[in-house]
């Protein structure tokens, strides 16, 4: 009878074991995909979690942005562009998880952004409510969430002058080659700040964010994109005549060059334009943009672009006070191919046949590089950020190969847009 037992038992757990595995293998390749990488980000977030609870101490607020020389997660004020993102990350991995620890988390961290819904100092209130608050909201339906979110909306509006027809991003922008100074500068980044508006139009019934938001594209569109479907990173307007004064870059190798995330920005920005909109000419631009993009020859096999399109090439030339000049390494930039990502499956929902299949592989092999080793980190390292090898901004000499806390937001985001495809959800509700 012992005998028995020590047989049969090791047999019965050994039988149990490779049921559970081959339920496992069953399992779609892209919900084994999608759920191993939740896993793991999820660890990820409870150690950020943990450390970012003994930072958030200034009267402030900081939220987690990225690490410094030592590795150590590094943080920014709440009134900077990113603290939406580190919400917007819990968001997603509740949304994944269901795990109620994670969305009481979830709520403590959007609801320490409410004074924002009144910030008019900078245009990035899209970004640092919608993230944040609009995730809460779509996934609580809490009525608080869709009145702060519509405050912030007017808000963000402040900043809009109809002579010239953009919201002004920055209040001021001093050209790299410290000869000028522009007073209304507009970034290609902006465009992500329209979501905000479409979505207060939607629910409050007022059109008149939903003005400025098509008002802003529109004007993007004609100023901001290039024949060539590349795009300028910022244009600045004289806001009594409302030409455009000059288009250069901050963020990018040179004012002719095109910046890899401002590129991402605006595939984003354009397909979610469409999105509200049903405008065929957002739906042209953004495909356009993608083909400049997917197909350009400086494009790496792995799909995770350079931080810049023509870093280094004739005819290019940074400014004389932009550190693009010294840096020698062309790095990565895993945040714009990230954010590329989670556009292009939403892309891939507006057209049909082989190009929505273009870009629906393109965008699913961008995360599986995402996922690898190359890019994705292990636990107790880089700061326990999820993705590794971003740049913030290298003529600024600031944040270079380092995790972004929006490269890590943009990558949950395409995996649950993956996910939801692979079992022909709506990534939207109506
Ligand atoms: N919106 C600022 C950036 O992409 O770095």
């Amino acid at each position: 009878m012992l005998r028995k037992n020590i047989f049969t038992v090791p047999l019965f757990m050994a039988l149990l074991a490779s049921c559970v595995t081959s339920k496992e293998n069953k399992k779609p390749a892209a919900d084994r995909f999608v759920e191993e990488n939740f896993f793991h980000s999820e660890k990820m977030l409870q150690l950020q979690l943990a450390d970012a609870d003994q930072k958030f101490a200034a009267p402030k607020g900081a939220y987690p942005r990225t690490i410094n020389k030592k590795g150590q997660m590094t943080t920014t004020s709440m009134y900077d562009w990113t603290p939406g993102f580190f919400p917007g990350s819990l968001w997603y991995a509740y949304e994944y998880s269901r795990n109620e620890a994670l969305k009481k988390e979830a709520l403590r961290w959007t609801e320490k952004l409410e004074p924002l819904k009144n910030f008019t100092q900078h245009h990035d209130l899209g970004f640092m409510m919608y993230c944040s608050y609009g995730n809460a909201y779509r996934l609580t339906h809490n009525a608080a969430y869709k009145d702060i979110l519509v405050q912030a909306a007017r808000s963000l509006c402040t900043r809009f002058d109809p002579r010239v027809g953009s919201i002004k991003s920055w209040n001021r922008f001093v050209s790299w080659h410290g000869n000028k100074t522009y007073h209304y500068p507009v970034i290609v980044d902006n465009l992500m700040n329209l979501e905000l508006l479409f979505f207060a139009s939607a629910v409050s019934g007022d059109t008149t964010y939903r003005h400025v938001a098509v008002t802003h594209a529109l004007n993007a569109m004609k100023n901001q994109v290039r024949p060539d479907f590349s795009t300028y990173h910022v244009v600045c307007y004289d806001t009594a005549s409302s030409n455009v004064v000059g288009r250069e870059t901050a963020q990018g190798y040179a004012d002719n060059s095109t910046w890899a995330r401002g590129q991402a920005w605006a595939i984003y920005g354009f397909t979610m334009a469409y999105r509200f909109t049903k405008d065929p000419r957002f739906l042209a631009t953004a495909k356009g943009l993608a083909g400049y993009y997917m197909n350009h020859k400086n494009l790496p096999a792995d799909k995770i672009p350079y931080w810049d399109f023509n870093i280094g090439q004739p005819g290019y030339t940074p400014g004389v006070n932009s550190n693009a000049l010294r840096v020698k390494i062309p790095y990565r930039d895993a945040s714009a191919a990230a954010i590329t990502a989670s556009a292009l499956l939403e892309l891939s929902g507006y057209v049909s046949g082989k190009e929505a299949t273009g870009y629906r592989r393109f965008a699913v092999a961008t995360l599986h590089t995402l996922a690898s080793p190359a890019y994705r980190a292990k636990e107790h390292t880089n700061g326990n950020f999820i993705l590794m090898h971003s740049v913030g901004s290298i003529p600024h000499n600031n944040e270079i190969d380092v995790p972004l806390v929006y490269a890590d937001y943009y990558f949950l985001e395409g995996l649950l847009r993956y996910r939801k495809i692979a079992h022909n959800e709506k990534l939207f509700e109506e």
